[in-house]
């Protein structure tokens, strides 16, 4: 249904994809995985047709209709969520269309008699009979019902879908343009990271969601619960290369690591193999340089193909500089009221931010995270109420929109100048570089960076102008595993403060010492660590059980989906049997009968007679030197069969060598064989070859001596 062939992308001086092919299915799931950067959204935009391959091509099979949420937010208008999500998809918007001009034609019709008008009418009564049941083939008729499910599963709360979407932050426009894709469903789902604006429990409607949809779906996340539940396939985008593994983003892990494991074994395996094929053509050149063996042996070492072992990319190192020393209470907000659009979020609200304390704050979206994280930053300004501020303190709010901390009309380098043109070009770049902003990339405009791109430059410009308190609104969002992991540590060995909205249970578990959760029922403040939140949590639902009308508001705050809902995960195929696949290769390989002499085999030549004998000396000579060379055909004649047969063993194992060395290094190869069966037969050939070489090594040299002995040099 989707194909790539020979596909080449590339932007500036980078090849995103390097004559990439695949195939990708109807009822394909997909995860697509790598590093920031890497080119997953151009990836999805090919697919698209929104980006053009510069080789090969990109074909989609006539008639599919695609879906499309994208990675940033889209601009928002004074249509409603409700809006939104009823504009139908393609198929939908061609029978919808149908069905106004054949009502419009019928209208026409209807004036008009006579056998022709009356056979018009009959005709347009069956289009539009056939229209309409088109329109219930794509659930038209429960449209509404089904846009208002969505909305309402992604977490818009009753009333919310009318409001104008002017009124959203770009996360909940994302979310109405999710709802439209699932209330009308295309044949293939593109989602470019969809979870990034979903808190946990929209997450799991949705995998719930896309576990019942039957079609293709293409989604790049960076999240592995989320894909591990949603997908049957992982495609790796890294350094030009797309690589496919079976299962969910666990199997994919497991896999790769393996993979790894294979390739570096087999790299090994095959420079030791080269280093002995050098000794032995050494040993061999000056004595039986017209051997055949030695001249295809020099040809084959010299066509090998060198195993590389992919590197891991570099990943990004940083430390935030200490803070200076501040007051105690850093921040304090005292009897704060809020309200937005006349609905109250904070009442008489008090909270005292210490020195050094990492909060975490976490709830359902909507509740009032994002506008807690503001009244805190002082960028959103409360109804009543005080916010005052520590003696030395200094706040930075980074946060998951960095459209508003980057300027996208400049480059990479001319933003960090308007922050930290004090610390000079040279550490500029050095500090870019950090973020992996290398060489020319700090030359590019911000408004082509990819999504985690533009993250790493807001984190960069945060480090230029260090606050003492960090506010931080989703800081993991766009960005990949190993920049997480990377954020992480240098906010642990932090000693300023923080406080972050995160749904990352990783890095809330990792960093928070307080958890304060927001929701509807109210703001619940724990002093203690995530891990002291969660069972202080199950110790109130197990009382709430056993008191079940006591206590209403813990109940709300602990109601959560009961379980996850049944996966679409597939389980990772059974391992083919190893020898089915040497087998495979062995006999494709092997000669159909074993003991023919080959043609080109010499037997090894005798030195001619000096040249001034006499005639009856130089008959006696040569009757001599034939038996000689008849003695030393028929002493040799066993070894040198062995010879042969052992050399077209030595070739067979060397091709299927090859096979499987080719086989590890592609990584199309992974979707029919596992890299750990690769690995033994791998294995297994370079032990064969081994002993093949060796016996020829030994056949060579028992031939060379019986030679010796006999008086003639096979040189
Ligand atoms: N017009 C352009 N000029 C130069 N570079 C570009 C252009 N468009 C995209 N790029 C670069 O191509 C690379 C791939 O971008 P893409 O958005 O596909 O990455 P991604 O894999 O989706 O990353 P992320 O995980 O951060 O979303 C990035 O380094 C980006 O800066
Ligand atoms: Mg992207």
């Amino acid at each position: 249904m989707i194909s790539f062939a020979r596909v080449t992308r590339q932007v500036g001086a980078r090849r995103l994809l390097d004559d990439v092919s695949i195939e990708i299915s109807d009822d394909e799931r997909i995860g697509i995985v790598g590093p920031n950067g890497a080119g997953k959204t151009t990836l999805l935009r090919l697919v698209l047709g929104l980006d053009r391959a510069d080789e090969g091509t990109v074909n989609l099979s006539r008639g599919t209709s695609v879906g499309y949420l994208p990675q940033e937010a889209l601009p928002s208008s004074d249509r409603t969520p409700l809006d939104l999500a009823l504009e139908p998809g393609e198929h939908l918007a061609a029978v919808l269309l149908g069905i106004e001009r054949v009502e419009a034609e019928i209208e026409r019709a209807s004036h008009r008699h006579g056998p022709e008008a009356e056979e018009l009418q009959h005709r347009l009564a069956d289009e539009f009979g056939t229209l309409h049941d088109q329109l219930r083939h794509h659930g038209g008729h429960q449209r509404e019902a089904r846009a208002r499910r969505a909305l309402a599963g992604l977490g818009f709360e009753p009333g919310d879908e009318i409001r104008p979407l002017s009124t959203f932050s770009g996360g909940w426009i994302m979310r109405a343009a999710l709802a439209r894709l699932l209330a009308d469903p295309p044949d293939i789902l593109v989602l470019d990271e969809p979870t990034n604006h979903l808190d946990l429990d929209a997450v799991l409607w949705l995998q719930a969601h896309l576990a019942r949809f039957d079609g293709c779906v293409l989604v790049v996340s960076h999240d592995r619960s989320f894909l591990d539940t949603v997908v049957t396939q992982i495609v790796e985008v890294d350094r030009g290369k797309l690589v496919r593994y079976r299962g969910g983003y666990s199997d994919y892990r497991r896999q790769r690591e393996e993979r790894l494991i294979q390739l570096t074994a087999a790299a090994g395996a095959q420079t030791r193999r080269r280093r002995e094929t050098e000794k032995f053509i050494e040993r061999f050149r000056a004595k039986a340089s017209k051997a055949s063996q030695v001249q295809s042996r020099i040809k084959a070492l010299g066509r090998e193909d060198r195993i590389e072992v992919e590197r891991a990319g570099p990943t990004l190192g940083f430390r935030f500089p200490q803070p200076k020393r501040t007051a105690r209470v850093t921040l304090e907000l005292d009897g704060i009221e809020k309200s937005w659009d006349g609905r109250p979020l904070y009442e008489n609200f008090h909270l005292v931010v210490e020195r050094g304390e990492k909060i975490a704050l976490v709830g359902p979206n909507g509740a009032g995270k994002s506008t807690l994280l503001g009244l805190l930053a002082g960028t959103i300004l409360p109804d009543a109420g005080d916010r005052r501020v520590g003696m030395g303190v200094r706040t930075a709010l980074y946060t998951q929109h960095r459209a508003e901390m980057l300027d996208l009309g400049s480059t990479v380098i001319q933003n960090a100048n308007q922050v930290g043109a004090s610390i000079g070009e040279t550490a500029l770049r050095t500090l870019l570089g950090a973020f992996l902003f290398r060489g020319d990339d700090v030359q590019k405009p911000v408004s082509v960076l990819s999504g985690g791109e533009k993250s790493r430059l807001a984190l960069a410009l945060l480090l230029l102008d260090p606050p003492s308190v960090f506010l931080m609104d989703e800081p993991t969002i766009h960005l990949d595993v190993d920049s997480v992991d990377a954020l992480v540590n240098a906010l642990k060995i932090y000693e300023g403060t923080l406080c972050f909205v995160s749904h990352d249970l990783h890095f809330v578990r990792t960093l928070a010492s307080r958890v304060i959760r927001v929701d509807h029922a109210g703001v619940e403040d724990h002093r203690g660590d995530w891990e002291s939140y969660e069972w202080a949590q199950r110790k109130r639902a197990e009382e709430a059980a056993e008191t079940p009308a006591a206590r209403p508001s813990t109940a709300k705050a602990t109601a959560r989906p009961a379980a996850r809902p049944s996966t679409a995960k597939a389980a990772p195929q059974p391992i083919t049997r190893f020898l089915t696949t040497k087998a495979t290769l062995a006999s494709a390989a092997r000669p159909s009968t074993a003991r023919t002499a080959p043609a080109g085999a010499t037997p090894p030549t005798v030195k001619q007679p000096a040249p001034d004998l006499s005639k009856s000396a130089r008959r006696e000579g040569k009757r001599l030197e034939a038996e000689r060379r008849n003695e030393l055909s028929r002493r040799t004649r066993d070894l040198r069969r062995d010879l042969e047969q052992t050399e077209r063993e030595v070739k067979r194992l060397e091709t299927e060598q090859a096979a499987l060395e080719a086989q590890l290094a592609d990584p199309a190869a992974h979707a029919s064989t596992s890299p750990a069966e690769l690995g033994t037969s791998h294995a297994w050939t370079n032990r064969d070859l081994k002993t093949a070489v060796d016996r020829w090594t030994e056949l060579m040299e028992s031939i060379e001596k019986i030679t010796t002995e006999m008086g003639a040099d096979p040189g």
